[in-house]
C-alpha cells in the first residue's frame, strides 16, 4: 500500500461518459433481464467491495425475483499483481452458496485477472449456476478470457471514475461515470 497521495483533481473538470440517468437506465434493463432468466428462482448477488457497492445496491433494488446479497473482498496489488497474476481473498462471503444460482457483482471487468479468480473460488462451492454482472467492460485489456454474463457499458482503455469506481479511493460518490484525465500507471 502506498503513502503518497496523488493531487486533487476537482471530478467537474473531468468529462462526463455515462450520467447517472444512462447509468440508470441501463441498470434498469439488466435488472429487468435478470428478472426475466431468473424467473421462479432465487440469486444471490455478490459484491467485489469496495467498487461494485454501488452498483449491486441498485442492480438488487431492479431484480424483481428473490434476491440476498453478500461481499467479497480481493487485495489489489497494482502493477504487480498484473504481471504476477496473483489475486488474494481479504473477506469471505458470509452464507453459503451451494446449490444456489449466484451471480458476481464487479464495477469494472479489466485484465479479468481479479474475475476468473472470483470465479474458480466460488466455482468450489458448487453454486447450481454462476454468473457474471459488471457495470464496465475493456475488453482491450483483458488479460485472461473471460466475459461477463451481463454488463451496463463496454468501454475503450481509459480509466474511469465515479459510480462507487475510485482512483486512490477518491470519487466513489461521485453518481456519475467520468474520464480520468490520465490513465494511472498500470492502466
Ligand atoms: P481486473 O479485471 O482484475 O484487472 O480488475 C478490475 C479492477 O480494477 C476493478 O474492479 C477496479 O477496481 C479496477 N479498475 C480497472 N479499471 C479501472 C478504472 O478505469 N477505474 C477505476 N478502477 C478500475
Ligand atoms: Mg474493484
Amino acid at each position: 500500500m502506498s503513502s503518497s497521495v496523488p493531487a486533487f483533481v476537482s471530478p467537474d473538470e473531468m468529462e462526463v461518459l455515462f450520467s447517472a440517468e444512462q447509468i440508470a437506465q441501463r441498470v434498469a434493463a439488466l435488472g429487468e433481464e435478470i428478472s426475466h432468466e431468473y424467473a421462479g428462482k432465487s440469486v444471490v448477488l455478490i459484491g467485489v467491495l469496495k467498487g461494485a457497492a454501488i452498483f449491486l445496491a441498485d442492480l438488487a433494488r431492479a431484480i424483481k425475483v428473490d434476491n440476498t446479497f453478500d461481499f467479497v473482498a480481493v487485495s489489489s496489488y497494482g502493477r504487480a499483481r498484473v504481471s504476477s497474476g496473483a489475486v488474494k481473498l481479504i473477506k469471505d462471503i458470509d452464507n453459503p452458496i451451494e446449490g444456489r444460482h449466484v451471480i458476481i457483482v464487479e464495477d469494472i471487468l479489466d485484465t479479468g485477472l481479479t474475475l476468473s479468480y472470483l470465479r474458480g473460488l466460488m466455482l468450489q462451492h458448487k453454486p447450481a449456476s454462476l454468473k457474471i454482472a459488471t457495470c464496465l467492460d475493456k475488453p482491450e485489456r483483458r488479460l485472461v478470457p473471460i466475459e461477463a454474463d451481463y454488463s451496463c457499458f463496454k468501454i475503450p482503455n481509459r480509466f474511469v471514475i465515479g459510480y462507487g469506481m475510485d482512483y486512490a479511493e477518491r470519487y466513489r460518490g461521485i453518481p456519475e461515470i467520468r474520464l480520468y484525465p490520465e490513465n494511472p500507471p498500470g492502466h
